[in-house]
């Protein structure tokens, strides 16, 4: 028991104690303190557990900001398509198991990683990452993690497609595992009510607020036809159609995801302006044209509903709280200082 939550502690995952920032408190370092005989664990434990900082590489790697704007520039000018994925991919990142890099490692004959779990599905742009991983070894070997490209590749995303510029905090390490069932049961599904989003998040420490300012990602991409077609055919309501999508969006949706359905065929999560980052996946679900279940599952909770309902007219104070919760999200059990690894590959642990 005593080992067990040593090894906790010195990973500095311990989620119990709700420091999912980073940081924490002196009554948790007095309960590590009491809880502990071994001081050198308590130690190792704070050395672990620094604040991310928004200059962390500014003596290591200067460049590290210019070289993955730039990198992320160049691929958008190839496929304008490709800054969602980069911000699904930070989603994805923090929600399993913590901001750390694991969502990037490929499975081995001994494991199936987080990117080969169901909900991976039709995560994009891992390549990429490798590829700025790459740039950056040959500007400063060995200093800047996968988890932090991933961070920053996500904000270049956003801002590039007309979204708001922030600070990222970094200063993350590597880890060190990665498996598809930890994927499958943290990752909300697009089937959820509104209570089961809200609960979904709250277990990462975020607020409802956070669930609807970060579901505003859903402002650029797409989805594969199969989360259209179970609200559009044989779904047990009127005409076979989900009775909370728009009537109208429905007929389009068939017209767009005809059946049989094609295997590579999507269509955008924002009707109104699929290709810019802004507030109009507000006002496409009070028209009722989210598409995924989870989405329409906003108007439905009186709490939810008030906050898509200010972001539909304000797009300032959607931006304003987008760059919060993302800065909230990029801290979730984050490893630091000397936990985890700095990786030489994102796909692969060191050793
Ligand atoms: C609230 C619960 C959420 C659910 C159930 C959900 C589910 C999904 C699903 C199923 C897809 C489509 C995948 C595909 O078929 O290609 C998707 C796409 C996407 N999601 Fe979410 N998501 C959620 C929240 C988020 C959050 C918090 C973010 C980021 C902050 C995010 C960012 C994205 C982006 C950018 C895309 C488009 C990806 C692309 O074009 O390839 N999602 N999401
Ligand atoms: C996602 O997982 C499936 C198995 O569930 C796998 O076949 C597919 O290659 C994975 N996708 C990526 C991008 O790793
Ligand atoms: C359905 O969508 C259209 C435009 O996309 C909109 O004009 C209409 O008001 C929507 N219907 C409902 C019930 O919100």
């Amino acid at each position: 028991m005593g080992v067990h939550k040593k090894t906790r502690l010195s990973s500095g995952r311990c989620n119990v104690f709700g420091h999912l920032d980073g940081r924490f408190s002196l009554i948790e370092v007095m309960f590590v303190w009491i809880s502990m005989s071994n001081i050198l664990t308590v130690k190792t434990f704070a050395q672990g557990a620094q604040p991310l900082s928004t200059g962390f590489y500014e003596t290591s790697c200067p460049s590290v900001k210019s070289i993955v704007a730039d990198a992320v520039a160049a691929r958008l000018r190839q496929d304008a398509s490709a800054a969602a994925p980069l911000v699904r991919v930070f989603f994805h990142d923090c929600f399993v198991d913590g901001c750390d890099g694991s969502v990037l490692i490929k499975s081995t004959p001994g494991n199936t990683a987080e990117r080969d779990s169901p909900p991976n599905q039709t995560i994009r742009e891992l390549g990429l990452i490798d590829v700025i991983k790459n740039q950056l070894e040959a500007a400063c070997p060995g200093v800047v993690s996968c988890a932090d490209i991933v961070a920053l590749a996500a904000k270049e995303a956003i801002r590039q497609n007309g979204g708001p510029d922030w600070e990222v905090e970094m200063g993350r390490r590597d880890g060190l595992r990665s498996t598809a069932t930890e994927a499958s049961s943290n990752l909300p599904s697009t089937f959820s009510n509104a209570a089961s989003l809200i609960q979904t998040f709250s277990s990462k420490g975020l607020s409802v607020r956070d669930l609807v300012t970060l579901s505003g990602a859903h402002s650029i991409g797409n989805a594969h036809c199969t989360f259209a077609a179970r609200r559009v055919y044989n779904f047990n309501g009127p005409n076979g159609i989900d009775p909370t999508l728009n009537s109208s969006y429905a007929l389009k949706l068939r017209k767009m995801c005809p059946q049989p359905l094609l295997e590579h065929s999507r269509v955008p999560l924002d009707p109104l302006t699929p290709m810019v980052f802004d507030n109009k996946y507000y006002e496409d679900l009070l028209e009722m044209n989210g598409l995924f279940i989870s989405d329409a599952a906003l108007l439905t909770d009186a709490g939810t509903l008030a906050i898509v309902t200010e972001y539909a007219r304000d797009q300032s104070a959607f931006f304003g709280n987008f760059v919060n919760s993302m800065l909230k999200m990029g801290r979730i059990g984050v490893l630091t200082g000397q936990q985890g690894e700095i990786r030489r590959h994102c796909s692969a642990f060191n050793s």
